[in-house]
C-alpha cells in the first residue's frame, strides 16, 4: 500500500546521527503488523484492530513524529488506554520486543537495528510503568463505583 500523503519513500530524518528514510520506517511498520497477525500470542489482543492498512498507516506516522519528523496527518495517540484495555503486560511485552527486533533485523542496517530496538526498549519500560499506574487508579475508581 502505498501512503497517498505525506513524506515521499526516499524522505529522511536523522535520529542520533542515524539516518531513516520515510520508506524504511513504513516497511518495518508494515512487516511488523503482518507478522503480528500471524502470531499466535499477539494477534489476540490486537482483534480490536479491524482497518490495518489504518493502522499501519498511523503507526508509520508515529514512528515519523517520534524521530523527529513532521507531523502529516492528523492523529492522536493515546497507547496508555488502549494498552490498558488490550490486555498490555509483561509477557506480552516481551514478544512484541522480540518480533519487533526481528522485523528490524530484516530490513535495516545494524546502525539503524540497534537505535531502534533501544528506543522501542525505552518504551516498552514506560509504558509498562503507565500501565501499572493506570491499573491502580482503574481498580480504585472500579471499587467506589461496585
Ligand atoms: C514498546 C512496545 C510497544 C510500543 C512502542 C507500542 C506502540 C503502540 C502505539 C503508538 C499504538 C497506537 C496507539 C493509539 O492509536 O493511540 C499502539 C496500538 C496498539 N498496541 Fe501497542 N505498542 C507496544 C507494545 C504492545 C504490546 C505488548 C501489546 C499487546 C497487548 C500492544 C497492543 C496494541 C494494540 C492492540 C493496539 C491497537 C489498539 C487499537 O487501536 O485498537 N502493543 N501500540
Amino acid at each position: 500500500m502505498e501512503l497517498k500523503q505525506g513524506p515521499q519513500t526516499t524522505d529522511e530524518i536523522i535520529v542520533n546521527g542515524v539516518s531513516f528514510t520515510h520508506g524504511d520506517i513504513y516497511n518495518v511498520v508494515d512487516d511488523f503488523y503482518t507478522r503480528i497477525q500471524g502470531d499466535v500470542m499477539l494477534k489476540v489482543p490486537f482483534q480490536s484492530v479491524h482497518d490495518w492498512p489504518e493502522h499501519i498507516q498511523r503507526l508509520t506516522h508515529f514512528w515519523w513524529i517520534r524521530f523527529g519528523g513532521k507531523p502529516y496527518m492528523f492523529a492522536e495517540y493515546n497507547p496508555v488506554l488502549k494498552h490498558f484495555f488490550a490486555g498490555f503486560d509483561g509477557l506480552f511485552l516481551s514478544r512484541w520486543l522480540q518480533l519487533f527486533y526481528e522485523t528490524l533485523c530484516s530490513h535495516l542496517n545494524p546502525d539503524q537495528i540497534q537505535l531502534w530496538k533501544m528506543v522501542t526498549e525505552r518504551m516498552g519500560q514506560s509504558l509498562s510503568i503507565r500501565n501499572e499506574h493506570f491499573k491502580e487508579y482503574y481498580e480504585q475508581n472500579k471499587n467506589q463505583q461496585d
